[in-house]
Protein backbone atom coordinates (compact mmCIF):
# COMPACT_ATOMS: atom_id res chain seq x y z
CA UNK A 1 0.00 0.00 0.00
CA UNK A 2 1.58 3.71 -0.76
CA UNK A 3 2.02 5.52 2.30
CA UNK A 4 -0.23 8.64 2.58
CA UNK A 5 -0.65 10.83 6.01
CA UNK A 6 -4.04 8.88 6.65
CA UNK A 7 -2.42 5.45 7.55
CA UNK A 8 -1.85 6.12 11.19
CA UNK A 9 -4.84 7.97 11.73
CA UNK A 10 -8.88 7.38 11.96
CA UNK A 11 -10.77 7.86 8.58
CA UNK A 12 -10.72 11.42 7.83
CA UNK A 13 -14.16 11.01 6.46
CA UNK A 14 -15.45 10.33 10.48
CA UNK A 15 -17.21 13.91 10.96
CA UNK A 16 -19.94 13.22 8.15
CA UNK A 17 -21.51 10.65 10.93
CA UNK A 18 -22.74 13.69 12.45
CA UNK A 19 -26.39 14.35 11.79
CA UNK A 20 -26.57 17.68 11.44
CA UNK A 21 -23.91 17.80 8.69
CA UNK A 22 -24.58 18.85 5.14
CA UNK A 23 -27.83 16.60 4.09
CA UNK A 24 -26.16 16.12 0.41
CA UNK A 25 -23.63 14.21 2.24
CA UNK A 26 -25.20 12.84 5.23
CA UNK A 27 -25.93 8.56 5.50
CA UNK A 28 -22.68 8.23 3.08
CA UNK A 29 -19.84 5.38 3.86
CA UNK A 30 -17.12 6.44 4.29
CA UNK A 31 -14.08 6.25 1.69
CA UNK A 32 -10.48 6.68 3.13
CA UNK A 33 -8.36 8.86 1.16
CA UNK A 34 -5.45 6.85 1.68
CA UNK A 35 -6.85 4.30 -0.53
CA UNK A 36 -6.98 6.68 -4.02
CA UNK A 37 -4.43 7.50 -5.51
CA UNK A 38 -2.66 11.44 -6.03
CA UNK A 39 -4.48 11.12 -9.91
CA UNK A 40 -7.42 10.21 -8.33
CA UNK A 41 -7.79 12.69 -5.59
CA UNK A 42 -6.97 15.27 -8.28
CA UNK A 43 -9.56 14.17 -10.64
CA UNK A 44 -11.97 16.95 -10.03
CA UNK A 45 -14.83 14.83 -11.67
CA UNK A 46 -15.39 12.84 -8.92
CA UNK A 47 -17.47 15.10 -7.34
CA UNK A 48 -18.06 15.20 -3.18
CA UNK A 49 -20.09 11.79 -3.58
CA UNK A 50 -17.78 9.71 -5.41
CA UNK A 51 -14.92 10.87 -3.10
CA UNK A 52 -16.99 10.09 0.22
CA UNK A 53 -18.88 7.23 -0.62
CA UNK A 54 -18.30 3.61 -1.83
CA UNK A 55 -21.92 2.42 -1.89
CA UNK A 56 -22.30 -1.00 -1.01
CA UNK A 57 -18.89 -2.37 -0.74
CA UNK A 58 -18.07 -1.39 2.76
CA UNK A 59 -20.16 -0.33 5.98
CA UNK A 60 -19.78 3.82 7.07
CA UNK A 61 -17.83 3.80 9.91
CA UNK A 62 -18.54 6.63 12.64
CA UNK A 63 -15.98 7.67 14.76
CA UNK A 64 -16.23 10.45 17.62
CA UNK A 65 -13.57 12.86 18.30
CA UNK A 66 -12.70 13.19 21.79
CA UNK A 67 -12.72 17.00 22.59
CA UNK A 68 -9.05 16.92 23.15
CA UNK A 69 -7.24 19.81 22.14
CA UNK A 70 -3.72 20.57 22.69
CA UNK A 71 -1.65 23.95 21.30
CA UNK A 72 1.97 24.78 21.18
CA UNK A 73 2.98 28.23 22.93
CA UNK A 74 3.76 29.23 19.91
CA UNK A 75 1.42 28.44 17.61
CA UNK A 76 -2.50 28.88 18.28
CA UNK A 77 -3.93 26.00 16.61
CA UNK A 78 -4.07 22.36 18.08
CA UNK A 79 -2.16 19.29 16.06
CA UNK A 80 -4.45 16.77 17.44
CA UNK A 81 -5.59 14.26 14.58
CA UNK A 82 -8.98 16.36 14.07
CA UNK A 83 -6.90 19.23 13.05
CA UNK A 84 -4.65 16.99 10.91
CA UNK A 85 -7.52 15.27 9.16
CA UNK A 86 -8.84 19.65 8.86
CA UNK A 87 -5.55 20.17 6.97
CA UNK A 88 -5.83 17.36 5.17
CA UNK A 89 -9.15 18.19 3.68
CA UNK A 90 -7.92 22.01 3.55
CA UNK A 91 -5.09 20.14 0.91
CA UNK A 92 -8.02 18.45 -1.30
CA UNK A 93 -9.61 22.10 -1.55
CA UNK A 94 -6.45 23.22 -2.76
CA UNK A 95 -6.46 20.74 -4.85
CA UNK A 96 -10.06 21.51 -6.38
CA UNK A 97 -8.87 25.33 -6.62
CA UNK A 98 -5.96 25.05 -9.02
CA UNK A 99 -7.21 21.99 -10.71
CA UNK A 100 -5.08 19.99 -9.76
CA UNK A 101 -1.82 21.37 -9.69
CA UNK A 102 0.26 22.10 -6.75
CA UNK A 103 1.11 25.27 -6.69
CA UNK A 104 0.82 28.15 -9.17
CA UNK A 105 4.65 29.28 -10.29
CA UNK A 106 4.90 28.77 -13.34
CA UNK A 107 8.15 26.19 -12.50
CA UNK A 108 9.20 23.96 -15.56
CA UNK A 109 9.64 20.24 -15.00
CA UNK A 110 13.46 20.46 -13.76
CA UNK A 111 13.39 20.61 -10.46
CA UNK A 112 15.35 19.12 -8.05
CA UNK A 113 14.89 20.53 -4.90
CA UNK A 114 11.65 21.50 -2.24
CA UNK A 115 10.96 23.03 0.45
CA UNK A 116 8.16 22.98 2.39
CA UNK A 117 7.78 25.66 4.77
CA UNK A 118 5.15 24.55 7.54
CA UNK A 119 4.14 20.76 5.94
CA UNK A 120 1.71 20.44 8.71
CA UNK A 121 0.67 16.56 8.06
CA UNK A 122 2.92 17.14 5.14
CA UNK A 123 0.44 16.05 2.66
CA UNK A 124 1.28 18.90 0.12
CA UNK A 125 5.10 17.38 0.62
CA UNK A 126 4.36 13.73 -0.77
CA UNK A 127 2.61 14.97 -3.03
CA UNK A 128 5.16 16.83 -4.67
CA UNK A 129 7.85 13.88 -3.75
CA UNK A 130 4.99 11.55 -6.28
CA UNK A 131 4.39 14.24 -8.65
CA UNK A 132 8.40 15.34 -8.66
CA UNK A 133 10.21 11.85 -8.14
CA UNK A 134 13.46 13.05 -9.20
CA UNK A 135 13.13 15.61 -6.31
CA UNK A 136 14.48 16.32 -3.12
CA UNK A 137 11.21 17.38 -1.00
CA UNK A 138 11.83 18.73 2.41
CA UNK A 139 9.16 19.58 5.03
CA UNK A 140 9.44 21.22 7.87
CA UNK A 141 6.98 22.18 11.04
CA UNK A 142 7.34 23.41 14.47
CA UNK A 143 5.38 19.73 15.26
CA UNK A 144 6.69 16.74 14.74
CA UNK A 145 2.72 15.42 13.10
CA UNK A 146 4.41 13.91 10.20
CA UNK A 147 4.17 10.29 8.95
CA UNK A 148 7.72 8.40 9.06
CA UNK A 149 6.64 6.04 6.33
CA UNK A 150 7.23 8.43 3.19
CA UNK A 151 8.44 8.36 -0.72
CA UNK A 152 11.76 8.41 -0.34
CA UNK A 153 12.64 11.92 -1.96
CA UNK A 154 10.68 13.33 0.99
CA UNK A 155 11.82 13.98 4.63
CA UNK A 156 10.99 16.33 7.14
CA UNK A 157 12.80 17.80 9.90
CA UNK A 158 11.20 20.01 12.47
CA UNK A 159 12.27 23.45 12.95
CA UNK A 160 10.90 26.95 13.54
CA UNK A 161 10.35 29.16 10.08
CA UNK A 162 11.06 32.19 12.20
CA UNK A 163 14.05 30.86 13.28
CA UNK A 164 17.68 31.35 11.08
CA UNK A 165 17.41 28.77 8.32
CA UNK A 166 20.41 26.65 8.31
CA UNK A 167 19.68 25.27 4.92
CA UNK A 168 22.77 26.85 1.99
CA UNK A 169 22.08 29.42 0.07
CA UNK A 170 21.07 29.03 -3.48
CA UNK A 171 19.67 25.57 -2.37
CA UNK A 172 16.30 25.10 -3.58
CA UNK A 173 14.20 25.43 -6.69
CA UNK A 174 11.25 26.17 -5.65
CA UNK A 175 10.07 27.19 -1.78
CA UNK A 176 6.54 26.16 -1.12
CA UNK A 177 4.36 28.35 2.03
CA UNK A 178 0.90 27.40 2.28
CA UNK A 179 -1.40 28.62 5.27
CA UNK A 180 1.26 30.22 7.86
CA UNK A 181 -0.92 32.77 8.56
CA UNK A 182 -1.21 32.86 12.72
CA UNK A 183 2.31 31.21 12.97
CA UNK A 184 4.29 33.86 11.65
CA UNK A 185 5.47 37.14 13.42
CA UNK A 186 7.65 38.86 11.14
CA UNK A 187 7.16 37.49 6.75
CA UNK A 188 9.90 40.46 6.00
CA UNK A 189 12.00 37.88 7.69
CA UNK A 190 10.85 34.43 6.24
CA UNK A 191 10.61 36.28 2.80
CA UNK A 192 13.90 37.01 2.85
CA UNK A 193 15.03 34.12 4.09
CA UNK A 194 13.14 31.93 0.95
CA UNK A 195 14.90 34.37 -1.19
CA UNK A 196 18.51 33.33 0.33
CA UNK A 197 17.97 29.53 0.03
CA UNK A 198 16.40 29.76 -3.41
CA UNK A 199 18.69 29.18 -6.51
CA UNK A 200 18.63 32.21 -9.04
CA UNK A 201 15.75 31.23 -11.23
CA UNK A 202 14.48 29.53 -8.32
CA UNK A 203 10.25 30.15 -7.82
CA UNK A 204 8.35 31.10 -4.45
CA UNK A 205 4.99 30.29 -4.03
CA UNK A 206 3.05 31.14 -0.94
CA UNK A 207 -0.90 30.45 -0.67
CA UNK A 208 -2.51 32.54 1.96
CA UNK A 209 -6.24 32.93 3.45
CA UNK A 210 -8.21 36.07 4.26
CA UNK A 211 -9.98 34.34 8.59
CA UNK A 212 -12.52 36.41 7.60
CA UNK A 213 -15.86 36.35 5.67
CA UNK A 214 -17.56 38.01 3.63
CA UNK A 215 -21.14 37.80 1.17
CA UNK A 216 -21.36 39.99 -2.09
CA UNK A 217 -25.51 40.09 -1.23
CA UNK A 218 -25.27 40.92 2.33
CA UNK A 219 -26.77 38.15 3.16
CA UNK A 220 -23.98 37.78 6.28
CA UNK A 221 -24.72 40.35 8.70
CA UNK A 222 -22.27 41.56 10.87
CA UNK A 223 -24.65 41.10 13.64
CA UNK A 224 -24.73 37.22 12.90
CA UNK A 225 -22.49 34.76 14.88
CA UNK A 226 -20.38 33.44 12.35
CA UNK A 227 -19.65 37.08 11.63
CA UNK A 228 -19.00 38.19 15.11
CA UNK A 229 -17.05 34.57 15.31
CA UNK A 230 -14.36 35.38 13.14
CA UNK A 231 -13.84 39.41 14.34
CA UNK A 232 -13.17 38.13 17.67
CA UNK A 233 -10.51 35.39 16.50
CA UNK A 234 -9.01 38.20 14.11
CA UNK A 235 -8.68 40.63 17.11
CA UNK A 236 -7.85 38.17 19.49
CA UNK A 237 -4.99 36.85 17.17
CA UNK A 238 -3.73 40.77 16.77
CA UNK A 239 -3.68 40.89 20.45
CA UNK A 240 -1.39 37.79 20.67
CA UNK A 241 0.80 39.33 17.62
CA UNK A 242 -0.56 36.44 15.43
CA UNK A 243 -2.57 38.61 13.07
CA UNK A 244 -4.22 36.43 10.64
CA UNK A 245 -4.65 40.10 8.59
CA UNK A 246 -1.60 39.43 5.95
CA UNK A 247 -3.19 37.74 3.58
CA UNK A 248 -3.71 40.20 1.25
CA UNK A 249 -0.66 42.16 1.71
CA UNK A 250 2.62 40.07 1.29
CA UNK A 251 3.39 41.93 -2.11
CA UNK A 252 5.74 44.83 -0.38
CA UNK A 253 7.69 41.77 1.44
CA UNK A 254 8.20 39.86 -2.04
CA UNK A 255 9.16 43.11 -4.04
CA UNK A 256 11.54 44.34 -0.98
CA UNK A 257 13.14 40.60 -0.31
CA UNK A 258 14.84 40.98 -4.47
CA UNK A 259 11.80 39.02 -6.06
CA UNK A 260 10.94 39.47 -9.81
CA UNK A 261 7.56 38.29 -11.84
CA UNK A 262 5.57 39.16 -8.57
CA UNK A 263 2.08 37.68 -9.00
CA UNK A 264 -0.70 37.95 -6.89
CA UNK A 265 -3.98 36.72 -7.43
CA UNK A 266 -7.17 36.24 -5.27
CA UNK A 267 -9.57 33.52 -5.71
CA UNK A 268 -13.18 33.27 -4.04
CA UNK A 269 -13.48 30.17 -1.56
CA UNK A 270 -16.91 29.64 -0.71
CA UNK A 271 -18.17 28.15 2.75
CA UNK A 272 -21.40 25.78 2.61
CA UNK A 273 -23.22 24.46 -0.13
CA UNK A 274 -24.57 27.45 -1.42
CA UNK A 275 -23.31 28.36 -5.14
CA UNK A 276 -24.84 27.22 -7.97
CA UNK A 277 -21.24 26.41 -9.82
CA UNK A 278 -20.84 22.59 -9.13
CA UNK A 279 -17.03 23.26 -8.25
CA UNK A 280 -17.99 26.17 -5.84
CA UNK A 281 -20.10 23.96 -4.54
CA UNK A 282 -17.75 20.81 -3.97
CA UNK A 283 -15.66 23.27 -2.57
CA UNK A 284 -17.81 24.89 -0.21
CA UNK A 285 -19.23 21.30 0.87
CA UNK A 286 -15.56 20.44 1.85
CA UNK A 287 -14.73 24.02 3.80
CA UNK A 288 -18.13 23.36 5.94
CA UNK A 289 -17.02 20.20 6.55
CA UNK A 290 -13.60 21.09 7.89
CA UNK A 291 -15.85 23.72 10.10
CA UNK A 292 -16.90 20.99 12.45
CA UNK A 293 -13.46 20.92 13.58
CA UNK A 294 -11.77 24.22 12.70
CA UNK A 295 -13.92 26.62 14.68
CA UNK A 296 -13.05 25.32 17.81
CA UNK A 297 -9.83 24.44 16.68
CA UNK A 298 -9.13 28.35 15.85
CA UNK A 299 -11.24 29.70 18.38
CA UNK A 300 -10.85 28.27 21.73
CA UNK A 301 -7.19 29.00 22.57
CA UNK A 302 -7.78 32.68 21.08
CA UNK A 303 -10.94 33.67 22.64
CA UNK A 304 -10.18 32.26 25.86
CA UNK A 305 -6.48 33.29 26.37
CA UNK A 306 -6.64 36.39 24.50
CA UNK A 307 -10.09 37.80 24.99
CA UNK A 308 -10.60 36.10 28.33
CA UNK A 309 -13.85 34.82 27.53
CA UNK A 310 -14.96 31.75 29.75
CA UNK A 311 -14.96 28.31 27.97
CA UNK A 312 -19.07 27.85 27.29
CA UNK A 313 -19.68 31.18 26.42
CA UNK A 314 -16.65 30.22 23.57
CA UNK A 315 -18.77 27.43 22.74
CA UNK A 316 -22.37 29.18 22.50
CA UNK A 317 -21.04 31.60 19.71
CA UNK A 318 -19.23 28.51 17.93
CA UNK A 319 -22.12 26.39 18.14
CA UNK A 320 -24.41 29.47 16.47
CA UNK A 321 -21.63 30.13 14.05
CA UNK A 322 -21.88 26.36 12.63
CA UNK A 323 -25.61 26.60 12.39
CA UNK A 324 -25.35 29.38 10.08
CA UNK A 325 -22.83 28.26 8.33
CA UNK A 326 -24.99 25.50 7.57
CA UNK A 327 -27.96 27.77 6.79
CA UNK A 328 -28.03 28.16 2.58
CA UNK A 329 -29.63 31.71 3.33
CA UNK A 330 -26.40 32.99 3.61
CA UNK A 331 -23.83 33.23 1.31
CA UNK A 332 -20.24 33.61 2.65
CA UNK A 333 -17.07 32.84 1.22
CA UNK A 334 -13.27 33.91 2.17
CA UNK A 335 -10.54 35.30 -0.25
CA UNK A 336 -7.72 32.72 -0.92
CA UNK A 337 -4.72 34.57 -1.88
CA UNK A 338 -1.96 33.11 -4.35
CA UNK A 339 1.53 34.76 -4.50
CA UNK A 340 4.58 33.33 -6.90
CA UNK A 341 7.61 35.10 -8.00
CA UNK A 342 10.78 34.36 -9.00
CA UNK A 343 15.11 35.27 -8.05
CA UNK A 344 16.68 36.90 -10.23
CA UNK A 345 19.53 34.84 -12.55
CA UNK A 346 21.66 37.27 -12.20
CA UNK A 347 20.88 37.79 -7.99
CA UNK A 348 24.93 37.94 -6.56
CA UNK A 349 23.89 38.79 -2.82
CA UNK A 350 22.95 35.77 -1.49
CA UNK A 351 26.36 33.56 -0.86
C1 LIG B 1 -2.60 25.59 8.95
S1 LIG B 1 -1.28 24.48 8.99
C2 LIG B 1 -0.84 24.35 7.26
C3 LIG B 1 -0.05 23.11 6.97
C4 LIG B 1 0.40 22.94 5.52
N1 LIG B 1 1.21 24.04 5.06
C5 LIG B 1 -0.76 22.74 4.60
O1 LIG B 1 -1.12 23.67 3.86
O2 LIG B 1 -1.34 21.63 4.60
C6 LIG B 1 0.03 25.42 9.63
C7 LIG B 1 1.23 24.59 9.99
O3 LIG B 1 2.32 25.48 10.16
C8 LIG B 1 3.04 25.11 11.30
N2 LIG B 1 3.68 26.32 11.81
C9 LIG B 1 3.10 27.39 12.39
N3 LIG B 1 4.02 28.31 12.71
C10 LIG B 1 5.22 27.79 12.32
C11 LIG B 1 6.55 28.26 12.39
N4 LIG B 1 6.85 29.44 12.92
N5 LIG B 1 7.53 27.46 11.91
C12 LIG B 1 7.25 26.26 11.37
N6 LIG B 1 6.01 25.76 11.29
C13 LIG B 1 4.99 26.52 11.75
C14 LIG B 1 2.02 24.53 12.25
O4 LIG B 1 2.63 23.65 13.18
C15 LIG B 1 1.09 23.81 11.28
O5 LIG B 1 1.47 22.49 11.08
Amino acid sequence: MRPTTFQHRPFLWTLLGKRHLITRLQRVNILPLHSLSLSERIDTKMGVDTMLSRKGKEPGLVVWYPIKLTWSRKYLIPNDEAEQDRLDIIHHVFLLLLDGKLFRAPIGDDIQRILDVGTGTGIWAMDAGEAYPAAEVIGTDLSPIQPSWVPPNVSFQIDDAESDWTFGSNSFDLIHIRHLNGGIKDWRKLIGQAFKALKPGGWLDIAEYECFLRSDDGSLSAESSLFKYYELVNEAADKMGQEFKIAASLDQFILDAGFDKVRHEEMKVPLGTWPADKKQKEIGAFLLLTTEHAFEAFGMALLTRALGMGIPEVQELITAAKRESRSRKIHPYTNQHFYYAQKPFDDSDSE
